[in-house]
């Protein structure tokens, strides 16, 4: 098999066999096909598209380019969780231990937040002694004793996809629906669950911007599952404003403590509720997205879920004092409300602008490794269609580096749109695709 002749049927428009789809990523994550060709090919699919059965076959290639986990051993229906990113996006911290508190197991593999957005790894390491770099060993171990693991990627997880997404980035070759479907779904399914929840942010805070790209990725990445017989659920929901309160590591893990113990953030307790019930759903858990929602706010009510969030941290090495005691967590020394200068409705709250504001406190990485400030972001006092008044606090900046405010006033000032007249309140959740 050559591949200038893998190259040349997509340049012009043609579907790709099995064969040679596997061939190409066997051999490239061998190292035998040169970056300069696997270039070309993904332009060649960014300009040209895939099926949706070419693109299940390019995810299960690179699934299987390194380990595969198996959970077998694992009593019951095993289902993942997957968001496409977002801001204030604290779901995966209050969801895990809430569905793991039904008895459903929860093994959950996340990311390191990049950009704009956060990721679950760092808000975990933000809890004094918690290791979020599990064994393999250790991930079943504690899955089969407590029902819920949460670790870090390891390199051994779909290698291909690695080295695919660092060649994307540098070909503008990001934004396309095949490829994001294929790496997001290759992740999942080397990590092992039976079935997996997605949920699909849209917005100006989102990789999608747009609903119908949004939709698009969903159906595709449904459709995969469907074929690799992973069943496979995506929400698609609102990221134009962020999700909770808050933005920035310590301060999301004592947000998601507030919701496990009944308060805190409507926006992302009703989203946690709804994602949660399908995962619940495709488990076998609940037999309608109605039933599941009732028994998770039973579990918020009662408690449970917060006891299995303590119990969590205390099996990963974690000091689950901070459960009662949140101000265990790292804490900056600098703290600034802003207030508002009119008064009006809030017209709108730029999601990517308040995490891109986060990560300037240190929230966040503008480049891989670099060191973040755990205790360092917002907390967001309004949404969109609030009423405020003058001098009414609109967001409280959290720092350790004075010489970030000024900036961050400025930048969070922008941010957030006020006008004469009341708005819309947007929908959190746009629809469900199975
Ligand atoms: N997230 C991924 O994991 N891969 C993509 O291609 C885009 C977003
Ligand atoms: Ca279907």
């Amino acid at each position: 098999m050559h591949t200038v002749d893998i190259i040349a049927k997509k340049r012009d428009g043609m579907i790709l066999s099995e064969k040679e789809l596997t061939f190409l990523i066997n051999a490239y994550t061998a190292g035998e096909i040169p970056d300069y060709q696997m270039a070309a090919w993904l332009m060649a699919v960014y300009q040209k598209g895939m099926t949706d059965e070419e693109t299940a076959i390019l995810t299960l290639a690179m699934a299987k380019s390194g380990d595969m986990i198996d959970l077998t051993s694992i009593p019951g229906i095993k289902v993942d969780k997957h968001s496409t990113g977002g801001v204030a996006d604290t779901t995966t911290l209050v969801l895990a231990p809430l569905v793991a508190a039904t008895g459903v197991p929860v093994a959950k593999m996340s990311g390191r937040g990049l950009g704009f957005t956060g990721g679950t790894i760092d808000k975990l390491e933000s809890i004094p002694g918690l290791n979020a770099t599990l064994t393999k060993e250790e991930f079943i171990s504690n899955l089969l004793k407590h029902n819920l693991a949460i670790t870090g990627q390891t390199a051994d997880i779909a290698p291909a996809d690695g080295k695919i997404y660092a060649l994307r980035d540098v070909t503008a070759t990001i934004e396309s629906i095949p490829l994001i479907a294929s790496s997001i779904m290759s992740k999942k399914i080397a990590a092992g669950a039976d079935k997996i929840l997605l949920d699909v942010k849209v917005g100006n805070g989102a990789f999608m911007k747009k609903m119908a790209d949004a939709l698009k990725l969903a159906e595709t990445m449904v459709r995969i599952g469907e074929l690799v017989g992973r069943q496979t659920i995506a929400a698609i929901t609102n990221m134009d404003e962020p999700l909770g309160e808050a933005v920035g590591n310590s301060l999301e893990v004592r947000e998601a403590i507030g919701i496990l113990s009944g308060r805190g953030s409507h926006s992302l307790k009703d989203v946690c509720v709804t994602l949660g019930s399908y995962m619940l759903v495709l488990a076998g858990a609940a037999c309608s997205p109605a039933v599941g929602k009732k028994l998770l706010r039973e579990l918020l009510d009662s408690g449970k879920g917060l006891n299995k969030f303590r119990e969590f941290i205390k099996v990963q090495g974690g000091n689950d004092e901070i459960v009662a005691n949140p101000l265990l967590l790292p804490q900056a020394g600098i703290k600034l409300t802003l207030v508002s200068k009119h008064k009006g409705f809030i017209n709108q709250i730029n999601a990517a602008q308040v995490g891109f504001t986060a990560m300037r406190l240190g929230a966040g990485r503008e480049y891989k490794e670099q060191q973040i400030d755990l205790a360092a972001g917002i907390i967001m006092h309004c949404r969109v269609g609030d009423y405020v008044e003058i001098d009414q606090p609109l967001a409280t900046i959290y720092t350790n580096d004075g010489n970030k405010l000024e900036n961050a006033i400025s930048m969070l000032r922008q941010s957030i749109v006020l006008g004469s007249d009341s708005v819309p309140i947007p929908p959190l959740i746009y629809g469900i695709v199975d």
